[in-house]
């Protein structure tokens, strides 16, 4: 092997990505929704693979070495890439130093710009021959939401409906410099741990009486909202975008226990956009499953929302990305 060096984007899902097919094998991580997220400038993750000398695995995340589950899902990714790569013999030992590139004010998770990282350094460093649609399928089963940082600008990831997932891809609709748009960055006061995105999703599927009508509803959404995305319409997919959102919500919070992920700046801030959108700026909002607002507004009414929104009590920073690109390799001497 050989020692290579990732860059992958931080990307925001606009039609909501949240729950998983229960007929697959859990490890091809297949979504039981599709989805459509914009990638953001500016919110990277940078993966460096490299041979281990002493033979054995060494996992560092900005300069901290990585232990238990991480390091787990660390090592089962390099294994899933080394198998894709068609090489025999068993995996060698991997250094993986990455660094999150996010303003410490984003306040964001980076699974999505990891598991997209961690797979084009590990490819290439495995020399091996993969396309962007199987990288993009490698970095689904690290992160589902990865799958979509492997392409730039705007992505969609089909739910598909294959056993073995080989129609769950992800491809882009529209590139970067397609429609000029800023996702805004609301982040509020940080709470207790959340639950992840892993485990809530599966509370979800198993427990909450409105999983059913999310997953039945969502695949409308995605084909409208691709279609006003390429029509670069954001009053079209701006309600799309907010629907998506909130019944993703409803359906988190009537899970078993409830999983309610906002604060009470959150929901400030939800009125806050709502006030700028009477007021005539279009603006529209989705939440993850954190704390946070992200924002999507035209590129000339950016500045004019986030100051707007730093008024807000409890608002700690808000940050402006515009379109980010794919995510991109190098092999280091
Ligand atoms: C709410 O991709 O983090 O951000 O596949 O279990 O790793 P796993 O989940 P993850 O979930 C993202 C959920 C979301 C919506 C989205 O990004 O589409």
């Amino acid at each position: 092997m050989r020692s290579a060096r990732a860059t992958a984007c931080s990307n925001i899902a606009l039609v909501k990505y949240w729950g998983k097919r229960a007929d697959t094998d859990p490890d091809l991580n297949l979504p039981d929704v599709g989805s459509l997220s914009l990638t953001l400038a500016d919110l990277a993750t940078v993966t460096t693979v490299r041979p281990a000398v002493d033979g054995r695995d060494h996992f560092e995340l900005d300069g901290v070495p990585l232990d238990g589950r991480p390091a787990r899902r660390i090592a089962e990714h390099l294994d899933r890439v080394w198998a894709a790569a068609g090489l025999r013999g068993s995996r060698p030992a991997c250094v993986v130093e990455s660094e999150n590139h996010l303003p410490t004010a984003a306040g964001l998770a980076s699974s999505a710009s990891g598991f997209a990282a961690l797979t084009c350094a590990a490819a290439a460093a495995f020399e091996a021959d993969l396309d962007d649609a199987a990288l993009s399928a490698l970095a689904r089963r690290g992160s589902g939401s990865a799958a979509r940082s492997i392409f730039g600008g705007f992505v969609r990831l089909d739910r598909g409906v294959r056993p073995d997932g080989s129609d769950c891809v992800a491809r882009p609709v529209a590139g970067p410099d397609h429609w000029d748009v800023r996702l805004l960055v609301v982040r509020t006061t940080t709470g207790p741990k959340k639950v992840g995105s892993t485990e809530g999703m599966e509370r979800c599927r198993t427990t909450s009486p409105y999983y059913r009508a999310w997953v039945e509803t969502s695949e409308a959404d995605l084909d409208a909202a691709t279609e006003a995305v390429l029509d670069r319409d954001i009053d079209r997919l701006g309600p799309i975008m907010e629907h998506s959102c909130f019944k993703m919500h409803a359906a988190m919070m009537a899970s078993r226990p409830p999983l309610l992920y906002w604060k009470g700046t959150t929901v400030d801030a939800i009125h806050e956009v709502w006030a700028l959108r009477e007021a005539g700026c279009p603006a529209y909002l989705t939440i993850d499953a954190g704390p946070h607002v992200k924002v999507l507004v035209p590129a000339n009414r950016a500045d004019e929302a986030a100051g707007r929104l730093r008024t807000v009590p409890g608002v700690e920073a808000v940050t402006i990305h515009a379109p980010g690109p794919a995510a991109r390799v190098e092999v280091l001497p």
